[in-house]
């Protein structure tokens, strides 16, 4: 048989020695000819397989839908900010990146991983949200500084919408919003979040598309995959700020006394 000197490294999505480099397998003239887009490119590197046109169709939305949410949020604030300092592109991208995280656009994950327990373990949303309380920690993908129950996120709306459309079943989904009637029922506040939707709806997708083993589903939820959706996403927004202020010869920004209570 053949024998090979040890590698250093080990890689199974790509690969880029033969004529042409190839994604998960998929040459790249297949990528353009067959006019793939980019929810098939999230496909291929990501989950290593090509997906129904439903699921890369979600993707793209997800992408689409979480790409900016206007300049007063803390990751387009801080771009904001980095670049006014004068700092080049990535700086200033990767500031307004590095608040994405629990409160903040980083919730799909934890959001997945709690509303995948409480279901498969047939929790009630009652039980579910007191055990959370009880236990001290704020449910991910509930709540949100600007929405309320008689103002929804459009974002969550749209994604719904259109899972009850394509998917073949969105039980995790209808679970998360009967955990939101809930929370509703003790806040006004406590909608869900597009964090939430994305999460919940991805569960959807991993356990209705028929493409993942219930194992693999488990690895990616435990991995932690789908805060990667917001971080991809909102970079195209980031990316805009910092552009905006650039071209906008905006000078350094100082935050003004008036607005700090300066208290011992
Ligand atoms: N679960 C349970 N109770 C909650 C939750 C929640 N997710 N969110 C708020 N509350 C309750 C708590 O009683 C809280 O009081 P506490 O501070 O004693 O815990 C009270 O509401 C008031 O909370 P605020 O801090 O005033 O709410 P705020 O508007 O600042 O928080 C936030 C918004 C950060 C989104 C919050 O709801 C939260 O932490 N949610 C979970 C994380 C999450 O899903 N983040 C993603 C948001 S969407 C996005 O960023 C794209
Ligand atoms: C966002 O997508 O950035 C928001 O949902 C957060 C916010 O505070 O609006």
């Amino acid at each position: 048989g053949k024998v090979r000197a040890p590698t250093h490294i080990i890689s199974t999505i790509s690969d880029d020695r033969g004529e042409e480099p190839c994604y998960a397998g998929v040459p790249m003239s297949s990528i353009v000819e067959q006019g793939y887009g980019i929810g098939d490119v999230i496909s291929l590197l990501w989950f290593k397989r090509s997906l129904p046109g439903y699921c890369t169709q979600f993707i793209e939305i997800c992408i689409m839908l979480c790409a900016d949410h206007g300049p007063c949020v803390s990751g387009a604030h801080n771009t904001m900010v980095t670049a006014r300092a004068g700092k080049d592109l990535v700086s200033s991208l990767v500031s307004g990146l590095l608040t994405i995280g629990p409160r903040f656009g980083g919730a799909i994950d934890d959001a997945a991983r709690y509303f995948k327990d409480a279901y498969d373990r047939g929790l009630s949303p009652y039980e579910f949200v007191e055990g959370m309380k009880k236990k001290g920690i704020r449910v991910p993908g509930i709540g949100h500084r600007i929405k309320r129950g008689d103002n929804r996120d459009k974002r969550v709306e749209l994604l719904q919408k259109f899972a009850r459309t394509h998917f073949p079943s969105v039980k995790y989904m209808e679970y998360a919003v009967q955990v939101e009637n809930y929370t509703l029922s003790k806040a006004n506040n406590l909608v869900l979040n597009v964090d939430g939707a994305i999460g919940s709806l991805f569960l959807d997708l991993l356990a209705g598309s028929g493409m993942f083993s219930k194992q693999e589903i488990d690895e990616i939820v435990e991995i932690g995959y789908l805060n990667g959706l917001f971080v991809l996403a909102r970079s195209i927004g980031l990316i805009g700020h910092t552009f905006d202020q650039k071209r906008l010869k905006q000078p350094l920004y100082r935050h003004p006394w008036e607005d700090v209570l300066y208290t011992k």
